[in-house]
């Protein structure tokens, strides 16, 4: 069945690149990026794997920990870790999942039939420290996706769990953010200070600090 957001991460034991896990325990409470390529040793998936690796310090100041997955068997994600170390410039930093048994793969629904064969879709996951799915992004084999876009994601989730606002289109840190529809523009002034209301349910404000 599919995971929709707000569900609980399914928990689950996998072979590794660092060995034996089971999923929530190696997770340890913290957020955690849990994403799915098609194949080792091709070459979209080899530039997403470096990407991650070489943005392992902005994801170790949000407090996530990432984690990638395929069918291939363990030897494969062993051999094929140099080449991702050799195109992002980082060496492989975070563990990749070996399910050749496709038993993680089918629990998070990673294996679309409609994509040509049953290997795993660009698959994403991000869950929170109680282990709830809080954003899913689902892309084909063929479109690499930008991590930038997933640190983003990160960013705005945190923010918007740490005080009533919204993210509004096109985001980035440190930009205005949308006032709470669940917030009064009167409680939100005495929150936040200046509130600009364009409309009744749109109010602009600096984001929040600390
Ligand atoms: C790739 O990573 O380049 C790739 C993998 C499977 C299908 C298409 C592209």
């Amino acid at each position: 069945m599919a995971i929709r957001l707000g569900d609980q991460a399914p928990d689950f034991s996998a072979e590794t690149t660092d060995g034996a896990i089971d999923f929530h325990e190696w997770k340890d409470g913290k957020w955690a990026v849990f994403f799915s390529h098609p194949a080792d040793y091709t070459p979209v998936c080899t530039t997403e794997l470096g990407r991650t690796a070489a943005l392992q310090g902005e994801f170790d100041k949000r407090g996530v920990q990432c984690i990638a997955i395929s069918v291939d068997p363990i030897e494969d994600h062993r051999g094929w870790a140099g080449d991702i170390g050799d195109v992002g410039g980082t060496d492989l930093n975070f563990p990749i999942i070996a399910d050749p048994d496709k038993t993680v793969s089918e629990l998070y629904d990673m294996i679309h039939p409609g994509e040509g064969d049953t290997s795993t879709v660009r698959s994403v996951f991000i869950i929170d420290p109680a282990n709830k799915v809080r954003l899913t992004l689902t892309y084909p084999k063929s479109v690499g996706r930008n991590f930038s876009e997933i640190l983003r994601t990160v960013d705005a989730l945190q923010l918007t769990d740490s005080a009533p606002v919204s993210t509004p289109v096109d985001w980035e840190p440190g930009d205005r953010v949308i006032v709470a529809p669940t917030m009064s523009t009167e409680d939100a002034r005495e929150k936040f200070g200046e509130v600009e209301e364009v409309k009744p349910y749109l109010r602009w404000t600096a984001q929040p600090t600390g």
